[in-house]
């Protein structure tokens, strides 16, 4: 059994990732809530329970929502199978004394009510046609037209939230939530570890709670005050080079390695430019197993920003979509995101998981964007004096929130900050993260007076992309021992860009059979981290 350990590491949004990875499904909703922790076997070696939770903190009449909580129940190598599980590896000898376990926050997935702005599977499908966002630099009405759409989401979002709970869905209540399920376990304060959306999360909850930290980890961090302000401009700092190490890692890797070689990265970004021209003029239809659509400028460009995230994994397989396509072959580069058609189930029910929350929480956690379209122009091309990819992410992000409408009176904006912690926090960047720069990490650092950042010398968002074996050391140093890496330490990384096989190169020769099993751990929570990122602002 899970429970009784004398340790809690918390960590949120595991459970679409056990979905991923699990061939079992589990029914959720026939799990009754409780205010208690009660936990049933799910996902063969996995412990679920739903704890009960107010919408409202300071006025629990409103109602509560039910907060899905997952934990690994065996222990060992052999069941990794989720983040968690992988975390006992890095854990080590220690483990025995976690229990490890993941969360979806209120809203999202199978935490209850879940957000939801459509009342059918085929509604949304419909709204999403295409499915893929449009580049903001596809043509002269993307802006307007995105903001058009982004004015009617909000309206409808608005209108359809008949039980009124977006305006509960905000990160300062998702702190409570952990605040309160740490309570439940038995413990007093909080032991976590987040990325991405998880750092402002993490970051949120020691600037309200600052007595209840006892170990928080915040890798791939956002700059807090870029995402209370719906500006995320300050996040596209470091995009450029995570695309240089593409074109470098190329060069370098030769042309049995990366099928869109040439001898320098200038010419490769040039034969990148040539390309890119060449669509915007003339699309190429592509029909695969998985589905089928368009290469055009938008689903190229986007093909490019998201393989910045995980180019460890990804970057052979875009070099090769996009040699295919300058022959006329769009079907490789299509693979990479491809979505099978939506297919109606004569289903008259929405099916889980869906995901409208990223928008509804992103927005609804911000101040309220009143911007016209001529400023969101403008903004969209000041962001990308920082970028070339602010097309996404930065501007589309901008847009959306200025068709929100639910906005919670006396939320939480900030300043994220706290003179004193009760345990410095650990931060963790990469050189060259494409959605949360280093730049982000110190500006978030300097709201905690005595947290130490590490960096991690890689491309790619957040260090669980790239394996090092350094930073999960630090990482279970500063769980277990609390001992903190020397301030300014870089980790370099297990492995290179290009690398034919991620087991397979001369630098794992030399590892022992614990480290293997770490690096698989790591490479794990990678695809974790993967299989859970939010597209904001879509
Ligand atoms: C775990 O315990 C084993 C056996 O006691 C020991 O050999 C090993 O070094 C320990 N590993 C760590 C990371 O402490
Ligand atoms: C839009 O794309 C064109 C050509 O692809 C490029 O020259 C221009 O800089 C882009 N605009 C922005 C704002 O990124
Ligand atoms: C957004 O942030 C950038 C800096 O990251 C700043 O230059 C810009 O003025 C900000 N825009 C708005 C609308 O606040
Ligand atoms: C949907 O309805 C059609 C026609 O009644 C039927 O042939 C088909 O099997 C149904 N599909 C599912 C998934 O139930
Ligand atoms: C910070 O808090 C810790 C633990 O609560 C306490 O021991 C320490 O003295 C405080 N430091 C400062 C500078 O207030
Ligand atoms: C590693 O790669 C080399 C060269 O590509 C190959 O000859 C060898 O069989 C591979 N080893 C393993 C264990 O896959």
């Amino acid at each position: 059994m899970i429970l009784g350990r004398s340790q809690l590491l918390l960590s949120v949004v595991l459970s679409s990732a056990l979905v991923v990875q699990s061939a079992e499904t589990f029914l959720w909703d026939q799990l009754t809530p409780s205010e208690d922790l009660q936990w049933v076997q799910c996902y063969s070696t996995f412990q679920c329970a739903r704890l009960e939770v107010p919408f409202d903190y300071s006025n629990e009449n409103v109602g509560t929502a039910a907060i899905a909580i997952e934990a690994p129940g065996g222990s060992g190598v052999d069941t990794i199978v989720s983040m968690g599980a992988s975390f006992q590896v890095i854990l080590g000898n220690e483990s025995s004394l976690y229990d490890i376990v993941g969360f979806d926050p209120r809203g999202v997935r199978y935490s209850t009510p879940i957000a939801s702005f459509f009342e059918t599977d085929a509604e949304r499908a419909l709204w999403n046609a295409g499915s893929l966002p449009t580049s903001l630099n596809a043509s002269s009405n993307a802006i307007p037209n995105a903001w058009g759409r982004a004015h009617l989401l909000g309206a409808l979002a608005a209108q359809r939230d008949a039980s009124q709970i977006l305006k509960y869905l905000t990160t300062d209540n998702v702190a409570r939530d952990m605040l309160r399920i740490t309570q439940k376990f038995g413990f007093d304060k909080l032991q976590y570890y987040g990325v991405s959306y998880g750092s402002i999360l993490g970051a949120t909850f020691a600037a309200l709670f600052p007595d209840k930290v006892e170990r928080i980890i915040i890798d791939g961090v956002l700059d807090p005050e870029a995402w209370f302000s719906a500006n995320l401009t300050i996040e596209a700092t470091d995009t450029d080079k995570a695309l240089l190490t593409f074109f470098d890692g190329c060069a370098a890797a030769g042309p049995d390695l990366c099928a869109f070689y040439r001898p320098t990265a200038a010419a490769i970004a040039e034969r990148l430019t040539a390309l890119t021209d060449s669509i915007r003029m003339q699309p190429v239809p592509a029909i695969t197993p998985a589905g089928y659509g368009l290469v055009d400028y938008s689903l190229l460009r986007m093909t490019i920003f998201e393989s910045l995230y995980d180019l460890y994994s990804a970057f052979p397989a875009l070099a090769r979509g996009l040699a295919a396509l300058e022959n006329g072959d769009g079907t490789v580069l299509y693979s990479i995101l491809a979505q099978a058609p939506f297919q109606c189930d004569n289903s008259s029910e929405i099916s889980l998981p869906i995901d409208d929350s990223p928008v509804a929480i992103q927005c609804g956690d911000a101040v309220e964007v009143t911007d016209s379209i001529q400023q969101l122009v403008e903004y969209y091309e000041n962001s990308a004096k920082t970028s070339q990819f602010t097309e996404f992410l930065v501007g589309t992000g901008r847009i959306s929130c200025s068709g929100w409408q639910v906005y919670r009176e006396g939320r939480f904006l900030g300043p994220v900050s706290a003179a004193n912690t009760s345990f410095p926090l650990l931060l963790i960047a990469n050189t060259a993260d494409p959605v949360t720069p280093k730049i982000a990490a110190l500006k978030a650092q300097a709201g905690f007076p005595g947290s130490v950042l590490l960096t991690q010398d890689s491309p790619g968002h957040t260090s669980a992309t790239a394996p090092s074996l350094c930073t999960y050391g630090y990482i279970r140093e500063y769980l277990v021992n609390g001992v903190f890496p020397t301030p300014g330490t870089i980790c370099s990384v297990d492995a290179t860009l290009f690398e034919p096989s991620a087991t397979n190169s001369t630098k794992r020769a030399v590892l022992n059979a614990d480290e293997m099993d770490l690096l698989a751990a790591i490479k794990d929570i990678g695809d974790s981290v993967r299989s859970i990122r939010p597209r904001f602002g879509n």
